[in-house]
């Protein structure tokens, strides 16, 4: 059966459902598909439940993308505290957990709710549960074949998301698209995602134990937060953080001691106490016992040649790992790479070159640092596609 709209968007996901919401608001006849049956699961299980919706402290320089500038636009016209106003004027509440992440204090569904609510008032029309056989351009209309109906619109907007869990309904539809109609694509690789380590460097024993503060770093890029370790090797945010910088064959350098002056605390260290004792005052005992042998461990301080102490402190300040890879699209946060910014104008997020097409949120190749700034990319990203579309 044939249909006529304005807007066809697909990808009813944060990007998508803002993008749908913006554009049906202007009057915009909007139809959004998804083959999902649900809305937005990405969502639903983000932030542990309660979606860490936004950043206090956005900014350009937390996303990652082959052109840096390409985000800046899309972010000044629909910021953090434009989403903070909607989701204040729905009355839900909010709190921030650390580093300006902000937390819904209902459940995670509270946003879909809204975002829901705010297509009902763009008089926006489902399609959920309906898989997409293919998109044509024909006469400067976009023609979709979504289950047993063609839609037909001037304009498309893409918000088909990454690559990253599969398992709820991830797939590589944008980037096909982008394909078809002679888009670039940065190649893509999983991101805000563990790392695995190699047999000799595995401290699978002592899984789960974390390290409340550590520095993780890849060349100059840093973060300072908590690691994990895990049966495959390490997590945690800080790892997380690096893996988006991490490329593979290449080393990460753990610091687990940043607040500590080691210098200082070797030279007021008891010279009698045992080394693994003496440890134990900044790491967490089961990850000193797996990770110094045990010949070291049970030694005296004043044991230790000044050569050995200088190693110690060195294998605390950076501790040097070379991941075997990482846990893949399974278990990635997002997606790094995707639809290149260059095609698209970063003012409307329109490829250069299709009048009326459109690629919103993570699929684009734009990624943010994990506490909210995906999302933030998201609302911002839709909303300046549904304003334009
Ligand atoms: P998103 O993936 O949300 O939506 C894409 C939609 O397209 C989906 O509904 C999908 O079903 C649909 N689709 C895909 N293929 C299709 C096809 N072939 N046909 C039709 N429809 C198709 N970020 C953050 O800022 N704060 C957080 O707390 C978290 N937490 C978090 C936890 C977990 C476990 C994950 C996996 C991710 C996060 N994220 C996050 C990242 C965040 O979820 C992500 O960046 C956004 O959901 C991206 O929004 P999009 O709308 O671009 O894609």
């Amino acid at each position: 059966m044939n249909k006529t709209c304005d807007v066809i968007v697909l990808g009813a996901g944060a990007a998508g459902m803002m993008a749908a919401a913006t554009a049906g608001q202007r009057g915009r006849r909007v139809v959004l598909i998804d083959h999902a049956t649900k809305l937005a699961e990405k969502i639903r299980i983000s932030g542990g439940g309660r979606c860490n919706f936004t950043n206090l402290n956005v900014r350009p320089e937390c996303y990652l993308s082959q052109n840096p500038h390409f985000c800046k636009s899309a972010l000044r016209q629909y910021t953090q505290h434009d989403f903070i106003a909607l989701v204040e004027s729905y009355g839900l509440g909010w709190h921030e957990k650390t580093l300006g992440q902000l937390f819904c204090d209902q459940h995670s569904g509270a946003i879909i709710d809204m975002l829901k609510a705010e297509c009902e008032r763009g008089l926006v029309t489902w399609r959920m549960g309906t898989a997409v056989a293919g998109v044509r351009h024909e006469g400067g209309q976009f023609i979709v074949e979504a289950g047993e109906e063609v839609w037909q619109a001037e304009a498309l907007i893409v918000a088909t998301g990454g690559l990253s869990i599969p398992q709820i309904g991830a797939t590589g539809i944008g980037y096909d698209i982008a394909r078809q109609f002679g888009l670039n694509l940065i190649e893509t690789a999983p991101a805000l995602v563990p790392l695995q380590l190699p047999p000799e460097s595995l401290l699978a024993e002592i899984s789960g134990v974390a390290l409340e503060d550590t520095i993780a770093s890849s060349g100059k890029t840093r973060f300072r937060e908590a690691s994990l370790v895990t049966h495959r090797g390490l997590s945690g945010p800080a790892i997380l953080q690096i893996s988006s910088f991490w490329q593979p064959g290449g080393e990460i350098v753990l610091d687990l001691a940043p607040e500590c002056d080691l210098d200082e605390f070797f030279a007021t260290a008891s010279r009698d106490a045992h080394v693994g004792n003496v440890l134990g005052e900044l790491l967490p005992r089961r990850f000193i016992d797996a990770w110094l042998d045990e010949e070291m461990r049970t030694r005296p301080l004043k044991q230790l040649s000044p050569k050995q102490v200088s190693a110690l402190k060195e294998k605390l300040r950076r501790w040097v790992l070379r991941p075997s890879g990482s846990a893949g699209y399974k278990k990635a946060e997002v997606t790094r790479g995707g639809v290149d910014t260059q095609a698209l104008d970063s003012k409307t997020m329109m490829a250069k070159a299709v009048p009326g097409l459109y690629f919103v949120g993570e699929v684009v190749d734009v990624t943010g640092w994990l506490g909210g700034y995906n999302f933030q990319w998201a609302w911002s990203s839709g909303h300046v596609a549904g304003l334009n579309a």
